[in-house]
């Protein structure tokens, strides 16, 4: 009799596991693309932390396709997920979006904003504006502008990252609150297009590489190396992140006058490549954002408005006044939580490799004498 209760009981508890399981609480990971490395440890990290709280979680890339992320959060959405975490490609992403908001499904912006949308309430990213900044001021110091004369002026060529993504303007305005003011004094000369703020839509356009594509701003530079450069040496190149300062570097490396001294050039992501890049001394600086922190911060901020606790996310700063700005969707300004960048050069390489950024074998190569 014993025997049979006990068997019973197993029974129960396994189905009611089973059970359990089915019935967790689904969140759609949205992705926008593999070509750039950090976003497929993004999906990663967010699926992790996903079920370590609890939930179901399923994570799809969308190929820099906008139609094709659609179809991956419609089939989200069709599964009945209550939460959806989105790195968008861009805006033609609205429309699920509206679907999602009319079936009450919360919807978090994961680093890159949801524009011209009206229809969610959350956004966690960096400060993005000083990602830029920290980017200007490695140029500031690699070109040593604070001494620096009109007679000897230093020459930078700038580019920005995909006009399709509301990132790419903070990253370059805060570039250019850096050296706008060394352009004035005449100190530092723009070559190639120079648009003062993205406000310069037209110009802005002319230095933007669609969708982020490395081969694009490999061509351009190209370009610019066998035209508006080609009577001056290049000092500095502004590059909005770190695979197209990877593919600006090698344009630089097939031109002879770059041949013994490469421009100083920034980037953003700490990606492995560019790590050993700066360790090696070709690229001079990236942006470090702790994304695994970012996507430990993103569930934690479903799980607390899923259920209706209040929202608290530790490290990460609520945007207000000037920056509450990076919340503007165009049509809403959301709640915005902001984690904090820090610049890396060779001198803190180790700083992102502290956090726990990369596995043993990249870290041991990192570091290695
Ligand atoms: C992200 C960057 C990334 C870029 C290209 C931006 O939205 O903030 O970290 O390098 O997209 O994927």
């Amino acid at each position: 009799m014993k025997k049979i209760a006990l068997v019973l009981l197993i029974l129960a508890v396994a189905a009611s596991f089973g059970f359990a399981q089915r019935n967790r609480t689904l969140i759609g990971i949205a992705m926008p693309e593999t070509h750039v490395q950090r976003w497929v440890k993004d999906g990663n990290s967010l699926k992790t932390f996903a079920e370590k709280a609890g939930y179901r979680a399923e994570v799809q890339w969308g190929n820099a396709e906008q139609a094709q992320q659609n179809q991956q959060i419609q089939s989200f959405l069709t599964q009945g997920a209550k939460a959806l975490v989105v790195g968008c490609i861009n805006d033609g992403v609205r429309s699920v979006i509206a679907e999602a908001a009319r079936d009450k499904v919360i919807v978090i912006a994961y680093d890159r904003i949801i524009p011209n949308s009206a229809d969610y309430d959350y956004f966690i990213t960096f400060n993005n504006f000083k990602v830029g900044q920290l980017q200007g001021q490695s140029i500031e110091s690699a070109l040593n502008l604070k001494s620096a004369t009109a007679a000897a002026p230093k020459y930078v060529t700038l580019f920005a990252g995909s006009p399709t993504d509301g990132n790419a303007f903070f990253f370059f305005d805060g570039a250019m609150s850096v050296l706008n003011p060394y352009i004035d004094k005449g100190v530092l000369k723009v070559v190639g297009p120079y648009p003062r703020t993205s406000a310069d839509r037209a110009n802005f356009q002319r230095i933007a590489t669609e969708n982020w594509q490395a081969p694009i701003a490999k061509t351009r530079m190209e370009n610019l190396l066998s035209n508006d450069a080609r009577t001056v040496t290049l000092d500095a190149v502004l590059a909005p992140n770190d695979t197209l300062a990877r593919a600006i570097i090698e344009a630089c490396k097939a031109d002879a006058k770059y041949r013994t001294k490469l421009p100083a050039v920034t980037g953003q992501d700490a990606e492995f490549d560019s790590m050993i890049s700066i360790k090696n001394g070709e690229q001079t600086s990236t942006v470090f954002k702790d994304t695994t922190k970012l996507a430990e911060a993103a569930i934690l901020l479903a799980d607390q408005v899923l259920k209706g606790r209040p929202v608290r996310i530790p490290g990460a700063v609520l945007a207000s006044g000037d920056l509450a700005k990076i919340g503007d969707t165009g049509r809403k300004v959301v709640n915005t939580y902001l984690l904090d960048p820090i610049l890396v050069t060779k001198s803190n390489i180790r700083v992102p490799v502290n956090a726990g950024f990369y596995d043993a074998a990249q870290a041991a190569r990192i570091t290695a004498r």
